[in-house]
């Protein structure tokens, strides 16, 4: 750590464990449910544990986000933030809004739109707790020694996260313009400019880790972004076949959205790359796997698991079915959540003084994780191709198939039992390294 506010990515890291173990819990709520064993239905019931699971997950992903920015732009700015008091603040404030949209969830309706499902005075909170975020990294950025192009982008995709949340917030009467809206965020979001805090991130790591010249790396970079945006914008599309819009979408849609892959095949081709032809020097091994490891499984999750469904021929069968749960896992898995496990990993020792992570729980926490997570996606495909075929093609009544299928989340808690593990000796790893020592100097970083 050579800034001392990067201190404050530290407790952000925290906070993101904390709601992440969180969302764990509602997976199993809903995973047992699943099976019959539905005990807190009166408290907590499916569509309450649903909610609190998709939200949950996007805020931890976005407080890992924000830490990360913490961490890498004072770093990449070589300055300290313009105002770390207010850092902390806005971190509190982040907690509160969290805990308040939870608790609100169990004791209200709030049916609005899938995964953004908070009432607008909440929102009003998170425009607040997102502009003060933003204000203090684009101060940071003006007042910076220099601007990477690393820093840039990462900066882009938060800017841009953050206006992309205001169409979920305007009201539309019809269901057709609601949705149609919806989507800017939902899907503008993670196939779109998280792509490039994502980018961000991974070019950040891989000159960290790898020791490759920031010069060769920035250019990949470019080419990311390129992709991204050409095909993920009319991407969109691919949300747009049945709704009730213009048939046009069907060809527009079908066309981008199967170009979408790319970008995520370019990650995987950049750090693949990167990683074989670095000098592969760095003590923290376990932050280049996770590294690493996101950009490929991120590929097969979100590029290849979402090409499955994704031309207008396979989504008129597919649609809103388990398949899109198969995919919605391993994509948000290796996309975003491995990232953010990826830069803690990496970020953490630093931060306290560590020499490294403590090699065979780190891992095994990496393996468990990803075989478990691996084997819940096969469960929910299996039990997504079975609902598609007695629901759609057998017409088959829909809580008749939920009943034939129950057997497939059997073997989704097992192996949801296996990822959990990995998550929880990740999690060890986290209070172990998190308290500071003078065990070791500072880890040689490669590369500025
Ligand atoms: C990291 C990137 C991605 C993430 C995190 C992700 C996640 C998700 C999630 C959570 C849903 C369900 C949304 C909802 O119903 O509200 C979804 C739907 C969908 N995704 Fe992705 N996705 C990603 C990338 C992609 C890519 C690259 C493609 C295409 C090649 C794709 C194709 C689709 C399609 C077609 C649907 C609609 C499924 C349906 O009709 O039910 N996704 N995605
Ligand atoms: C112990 C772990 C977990 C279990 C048991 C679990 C279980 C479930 C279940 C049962 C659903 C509802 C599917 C349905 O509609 O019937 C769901 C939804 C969802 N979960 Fe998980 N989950 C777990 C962990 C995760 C993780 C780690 C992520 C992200 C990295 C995640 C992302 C999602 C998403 C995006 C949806 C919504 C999918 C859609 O819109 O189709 N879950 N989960
Ligand atoms: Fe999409």
């Amino acid at each position: 750590m050579k800034y001392k506010s990067q201190k404050v990515a530290y407790w952000f890291f925290g906070l993101c464990m904390l709601l992440f173990t969180l969302q764990i819990v509602y997976g199993f709520i809903m995973g047992f449910a699943r099976i019959g064993w539905d005990g807190l239905h009166d408290i907590i019931p499916f569509n309450t544990a649903r909610a609190v699971h998709t939200n949950l997950l996007v805020v931890w992903l976005l407080t890992g986000f924000m830490g990360a920015a913490y961490y890498i732009i004072p770093e990449e700015a070589q300055r300290e933030l313009i105002n770390v008091k207010l850092a902390y603040v806005q971190l509190i404030s982040l907690a509160v809004v969290g805990v308040v949209a939870i608790v609100g969830y169990h004791f209200n309706h709030w049916e609005g739109r899938k995964f953004l499902e908070i009432p607008r005075e909440l929102d009003y909170l998170v425009v607040v707790n997102v502009l003060l975020f933003l204000g203090l990294i684009l101060g940071t950025l003006y007042k910076a020694k220099r601007r990477t192009t690393t820093a840039l982008v990462l900066t882009m995709g938060l800017v841009f996260a953050a206006l992309l949340y205001l169409p979920g917030m305007i009201w539309f009467d019809s269901q057709v313009t609601d949705s149609f809206f919806r989507w800017w965020v939902v899907h503008l979001w993670v196939e779109g400019v998280w792509e490039l805090i994502m980018g961000g991130i991974l070019s950040y790591l891989l000159i960290k880790l790898t020791g490759v010249d920031r010069e060769v790396i920035e250019k990949w970079l470019y080419v990311i972004v390129g992709l991204t945006f050409l095909s993920g914008l009319l991407g969109t599309g691919h949300h747009y076949y049945y709704i009730g819009v213009n048939k046009i979408w069907l060809v527009v849609g079908g066309i981008f959205s199967a170009l979408e892959p790319l970008a995520f095949l370019a990650m995987a081709l950049f750090a693949v790359y990167m990683y074989r032809k670095g000098e592969k020097s760095h003590p923290n091994k376990i932050a280049l796997f996770w590294t690493v490891g996101a950009s490929i499984v991120s590929f097969i999750g979100a590029g290849l698991l979402g090409f499955a469904h994704t031309l207008p021929q396979t989504n008129i069968y597919t649609h809103g079915t388990l398949v899109t749960a198969m995919h919605g896992h391993y994509a948000f898995w290796g996309a975003y959540a491995m990232i953010v496990l990826a830069i803690i990993s990496y970020a953490l020792p630093n931060l306290t003084g560590r020499k490294r992570y403590d090699k065979t729980t780190g891992h095994m926490a990496f393996w468990f994780s990803n075989i478990g997570i691996l084997g819940m996606t096969v469960a929910f495909g299996v039990a997504g191709v079975a609902q598609v075929y007695m629901e759609r093609k057998m017409k088959m009544e829909f809580m008749k198939v939920q009943d034939e299928i129950s057997i497939h989340f059997v073997v989704l808690l097992l192996c949801a039992t296996l990822f959990t593990t990995g998550i929880v000796m990740y999690i060890v790893e986290f209070i172990k390294y998190g308290k500071a020592s003078d065990e070791g100097l500072q880890p040689a970083t490669v590369n500025e």
